[in-house]
């Protein structure tokens, strides 16, 4: 099936348009129209055709709510009209695989492991695209993750089966501004990958974060716990002695940056060493984390 061209051109200029809503009207989204995301998530291209992949639809707010707050208290997905929770699953075609003899270690496979999480991205983006072009907003919540029991106790899943994603669904209330984005030539290559000036590419990204800014509070004990955040962050990176030379000079500005904020505050560089050992513990107790990676990935018959 093809589409006409001019329509197509349309359709991808307004997938240009898209920005992620978080602020949603109270208004349901026709069936008609959920059934369209869901069946073209169905078709979306998965690894192999295998589809490790189930979406879980939640249409109950108070349920919604009770997940947000596991997705790292995250309240707005209480006021959406609908959950997409996307799941990678390894638990159907176990299953599938056991019943017809064919030997199944897909949930203990590293390269499984990744490529199910790409086909698991794929059907959340179709349902993202599908949905925009429907007039439906939506924000992906990749912190599902970080309460894979919970979520897992709270719908039922079985083992071999881990929430990867949510995508929260409705009609934007209001929309800010759209995020700045990377300019496209530092983003896309022809050809190879290109020397890049590194003044370049800094002007580029202080274009991208330009005029964004965290002030240090003025009181002195919420700006003394700002000061050591940043110093457990910039730890992991610096000498003692840089790290207080960095702090000095955003305490004399009043305020770190954005890249600052983004890895001191937001994706702390600390946490991020730290995290990932509890989900994997959690992805282990849902009997699907890629053990053999710890035995140098090898296994002799
Ligand atoms: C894998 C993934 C996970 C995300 N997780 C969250 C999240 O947990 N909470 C949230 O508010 N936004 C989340 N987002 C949305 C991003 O913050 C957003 O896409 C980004 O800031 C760019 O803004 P835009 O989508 O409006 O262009 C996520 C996006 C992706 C792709």
């Amino acid at each position: 099936m093809s589409i006409e061209r001019n329509i197509g051109l349309e359709a991808v200029r307004h997938m240009q348009d898209r920005q992620s809503v978080r602020n949603f009207q109270d208004k349901p989204i026709p069936q008609e129209d959920l059934d369209a995301i869901l069946d073209a998530v169905v078709n979306c291209a998965t690894a192999g055709n295998l589809q490790p992949v189930s979406v879980i639809v939640e249409r109950d707010p108070e349920r919604s709510k009770k997940l947000g707050e596991l997705c790292t208290k995250q309240p707005f997905l209480g006021k959406a009209a609908v959950n997409l929770i996307f799941l990678l699953d390894w638990h159907k075609l176990g299953v599938y695989a056991a019943e017809r003899k064919a030997p199944f270690n897909c949930h203990d496979s590293w390269m499984h492991f990744v490529t199910g999480l790409e086909d698991v991205m794929c059907a959340a983006q179709t349902a993202e695209t599908a949905a925009h072009m429907l007039g439906i907003g939506s924000c992906f919540i990749g912190t599902a993750m970080h309460s894979g029991a919970e979520i897992a106790e709270m719908y039922n899943l079985p083992k071999r089966v881990y929430p990867m994603v949510v995508l929260t669904l409705g009609y934007a209330k209001d929309l800010p501004a759209k995020r700045r984005k990377l300019e496209k030539d530092y983003m896309v290559f022809e050809g190879r990958y290109p020397d890049i000036d590194t003044e370049d590419l800094c002007r580029a990204y202080d274009k991208k974060y330009e005029g964004i800014t965290l002030p240090f509070p003025s009181r002195p004990d919420p700006r003394a716990a700002m000061v050591e955040k940043i110093r457990r962050g910039l730890l992991t990176t610096y000498s003692p002695d840089e790290t207080e030379q960095i702090i000095a000079h955003a305490l004399e500005r009043g305020y770190i940056t954005e890249v600052q904020r983004r890895f001191a505050y937001h994706y702390h560089a600390v946490d991020n060493y730290n995290t990932g050992g509890h989900i994997l513990e959690m992805m282990k107790a849902q009997d699907m984390f890629p053990t053999r990676i710890l035995n140098d990935g090898k296994i002799e018959l």
